[in-house]
Parts: C-alpha cells; sequence; structure tokens
C-alpha cells in the first residue's frame, strides 16, 4: 500500500483531490476506531487458530492493533483523507508499526463484513448505555410520583378539563412508556447482536474460517445465515432507529407538557434556575429552553430513520457504497438521544418544582366532576345515558348563573332530580373523584400505590 495507491494496482493514477474527500468517511467513522480493533483482533486470533497465520504473526499483529488502541487513547492517532476510512487507516498504521505481516490481517475478510461487525458491536454497547439511561429516568419519576400520590392535577382530553388525576398516575404513564422503550432496545439488541463477519465480501471466502469462533470471541449472539444479507442488511440500524424514535416522541410529549405547565396559564410547575435560560431583552422571562430542545431534536431522529429508509429501499444486493450513509445519521440519533434523556432526567430530578397549592386549586374550579355526577345518579339506577343528560343541563344552568357544582343547594340538585341527597357534595369533591376511580390501571389512589410498588419492583428486577 503506497500512500497514492489504497488499491490495486489495476489503478494507474491517484484519485482527484474533492473525489478522495467526496468518497472518505474517515472524519466520521473514527467513532468506530476501537470496535474495529476489536473486530481486527478476534478476526487475527481465528486466523490463527484455523491455521490460516501463524501463532507468532497473530501476536504480532495483536500487538500493533493495541498500539494503535493506545496511540487513540492518548490522542496521536489522527488518520487523514488519503486513509480513506477506518479500516484502511488501521492497516496502514498497522503495517507502518510491524511491518509486513500487518498486509496479512485482511486475510478472508473483506471491508463490508468488517464495517458490518464494526457497526454492530458500537450499537451494541450503545443500546446499553441507552437503556440504562432509560432506568436512571424511569427511577427519577418514581421518586416524584411517590412524592405526589395525593397531589391533584387536572387530567386533560383535548387540552380541555376532563377528569381530576393523582399527579402520580400522570407521572406513571410516562414511565410505562420508558419501559416500553426499555423493553423495545432489549428486543433490538438481539438483531443487533449477530455477527456478519466471515461474509466476507459477499459470497463467503474460500478459507477454512471459523465464523463461529469470532463471534464468540466478539460476545455476538449468532451469526448472519446468508453472506449476502450479512453484508448489506441493515434492518437492525433501522429498527434501532424506530426505537429511538419513539423514545424520542415520548420525551417530547414530556417535554411539551412541562413547557405547558411552566406558564403563566398553567403555572402547574416551576423550572429552577439550574435549568431554565433567560431572555436577553425581557429581564422578567425564564424559559424553558431545555424541554424546548428535546422537542426541537425529535425531529432529527425522525429524519435518520427516514434517510436510512431511504438509502435502503433501492439497493441490489449486496454492499453499495450507498450504506457508507448509515453511520452519520445513526450517530446523530444515537448522540441526541443521550444528550436528550440525560437532560430530561435532570430536569425532572431537579429542574421542576410542582406548585401543589395551584395544583390544589385548579382541580377545585371547574367541571372535571361532572361524569361523576352522572355515575351518581347511574350507581342510584338512573340509565346512564339520561343520567348524563341531567347533568348535561345542570352544567348548562351552572354556567349561566356562573357557579361551580359544589355551589349548588340540596333543593337545587334535587329539582334536577330526586336522588341527589347530602352526599352528592362528598362524591364530587376532587378528592372522592380521584379516589374511586379505583378500577386496574386507574387514578385511585389505591390503584397508583399498586402501581408505584409494580413500577418499583420492575425496574429492580431487570
Ligand atoms: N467506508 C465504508 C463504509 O462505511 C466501508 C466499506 C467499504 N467497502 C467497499 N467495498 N467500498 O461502508
Amino acid at each position: 500500500m503506497t500512500e497514492q495507491q489504497t488499491w490495486s494496482q489495476r489503478f494507474e493514477s491517484a484519485l482527484h483531490p474533492a473525489i478522495a474527500r467526496f468518497n472518505a468517511s474517515i472524519n466520521f467513522d473514527i467513532e468506530l476506531l476501537e470496535y474495529d480493533l476489536d473486530g481486527s483482533v478476534a478476526h487475527a486470533k481465528m486466523l490463527s487458530k484455523c491455521g490460516i497465520i501463524s501463532s507468532e504473526e497473530k501476536e504480532q499483529l495483536i500487538a500493533g492493533l493495541e498500539q494503535i488502541r493506545q496511540e487513540y487513547r492518548q490522542g496521536k492517532f489522527h488518520p487523514g483523507i488519503e486513509s480513506e476510512d477506518v479500516h484502511f487507516a488501521v492497516e496502514r498504521r498497522l503495517v507502518e508499526i510491524i511491518g509486513d505481516v500487518g498486509k496479512k490481517l485482511h486475510t478472508a475478510r473483506s471491508r463490508n463484513d468488517q464495517v458490518g461487525t464494526d457497526i454492530r458491536l458500537y450499537l451494541r454497547d450503545q443500546i446499553q448505555q441507552i437503556r440504562t439511561q432509560l432506568r436512571q429516568f424511569q427511577s427519577v419519576i418514581l421518586d416524584i410520583a411517590e412524592n405526589h400520590v395525593e397531589t391533584l392535577i387536572p387530567g386533560y382530553t383535548h387540552l380541555q378539563r376532563a377528569q381530576p388525576l393523582s399527579l402520580a398516575h400522570h407521572l406513571l404513564a410516562y414511565f410505562q412508556m420508558a419501559q416500553r422503550d426499555w423493553e423495545r432496545l432489549g428486543d433490538v439488541y438481539r438483531r443487533v447482536n449477530v455477527s456478519p463477519l466471515g461474509c466476507g465480501a459477499l459470497a463467503g471466502t474460500t478459507f477454512p474460517i471459523d465464523r463461529h469462533y469470532t463471534a464468540e470471541l466478539l460476545h455476538f449472539d449468532d451469526i448472519y445465515a446468508n453472506s449476502l444479507d450479512g453484508v448489506s442488511d441493515r434492518d437492525f440500524a433501522i429498527e434501532f432507529l424506530c426505537a429511538a424514535s419513539l423514545i424520542m416522541v415520548h420525551l417530547s410529549r414530556l417535554a411539551e407538557e412541562v413547557i405547558l405547565w411552566s406558564s403563566e396559564e398553567f403555572r402547574f410547575v416551576t423550572l429552577q434556575d439550574s435549568c431554565a435560560t433567560g431572555s436577553s431583552i425581557m429581564p422578567q422571562k425564564k424559559n424553558p429552553d431545555v424541554p424546548e430542545l428535546v422537542r426541537g431534536k425529535t425531529g432529527r431522529v425522525f429524519g435518520h430513520l427516514q434517510a436510512l429508509l431511504v438509502v435502503m429501499k433501492g439497493l441490489p444486493l449486496a454492499y453499495n457504497k450507498d450504506l457508507q450513509e448509515d453511520k452519520q445519521g445513526l450517530f446523530d440519533a444515537v448522540n441526541t438521544v443521550k444528550a436528550c434523556l440525560e437532560a430530561m432526567t435532570i430536569l425532572l430530578k431537579e429542574g421542576l418544582e410542582f406548585c401543589t397549592q395551584r395544583l390544589t386549586q385548579a382541580v377545585g374550579e371547574d367541571f372535571s366532576n361532572a361524569t361523576d355526577v352522572a355515575d351518581y345518579l347511574a350507581a342510584r339506577g338512573v340509565p346512564f345515558r339520561e343520567a348524563y343528560n341531567i347533568v348535561g343541563k345542570i352544567v348548562k344552568t351552572c354556567i349561566t348563573t356562573g357557579k361551580l357544582l359544589k355551589d349548588l343547594t340540596l333543593e337545587e340538585w334535587q329539582k334536577f332530580h330526586p336522588k341527589f341527597a347530602a352526599d352528592i357534595y362528598q362524591a364530587i369533591s376532587p378528592q372522592q373523584v380521584v379516589a374511586s376511580r379505583n378500577s386496574y390501571g386507574g387514578t385511585g389512589f389505591k390503584q397508583v400505590r399498586a402501581a408505584l410498588l409494580a413500577a418499583r419492583a420492575q425496574i429492580s428486577n431487570q
């Protein structure tokens, strides 16, 4: 391998400098360096085990690869565009360090199965890190929820006041979303953790390799059964981007709620100074930049999913250079999800304070107990639809007279229906309205306490 010629003697002139830049991926696939080294170490061990290289040659290769690792960790490995990609960069440096024996490393291997291996090793690590972050996020949600079982918050449908909720119940909805995200990533992991190493360029190899051995060394659970599929499959990356997109959907919905809650119109939370920002011109402002950025960054992750789907849709088998386009989006999605999970976890943990007084006031000043009036009559034998219509009339009267349901006198109630008795006041108090939704999975305090226990157990068991 000379400076000008990365490829074979077939080429007579060097690449045009602009084309070399256009073709190169080294600026971004350097992120895969350590995984490339891991894959190469395993490959070298396998070549020796199968008698394709000698055991001394294997030792030399591994020593050289480990030296590159040290150089990289010490910030001393800076391959340029002339190396094209991380795989060539490693091979080039290896030959510099250990001489001609370095040229044996690529026996029975192609960059196609090599890059496929690297990207899976990378994603496997990242999935584990993101799952750990999801657990931290869930645990912070539980800490807050445990303190707010009996704090009430208006519940909405169509962003109209619907029925009051336990704040813990509201927060536990996000716990459940994160739980599905955690499980989904575990499921994706199973298909990420399959080795394409040894598929060669596309057709396998003439050497007597042992694919199971490299897979075992790299802790892959399985190997690709078809070499063409092994080098050209990116389903696992698309699945990851789907899972990442859903994590972002969930974070973005929570972000949106926090943004609403912190507005003057809601005043359900106050943002703490450590997680809020000011305005350059309006001295009174405290802005929810963190959730806004999370909401904003969500689009990037969706975009990467879409981009990779489009990259894949027209590709004939097997490897095509288009596949080099899988990396930047994937890396950016990984980094975005990690950054957003970290920021939202900090925001929940120390950046938000729920204004319990304001919340208590909010649930007492609307008609979100109207369903309970209908349920009251229905429980006393009035068919629900009839009860529903009666309560509609009551609400209408209250709106015209500027009253809330709790302001009606018993005579007024009884004018609407004789089944109303003095216990109606208790039945429509917000506390009771929440407590009585004791159906499984409902917001009743008993249910919420049980849900909290189950959630704690769920994250400590797995
Ligand atoms: N840089 C390439 C990529 O990211 C590595 C594989 C190149 N293989 C090839 N036959 N050109 O996909």
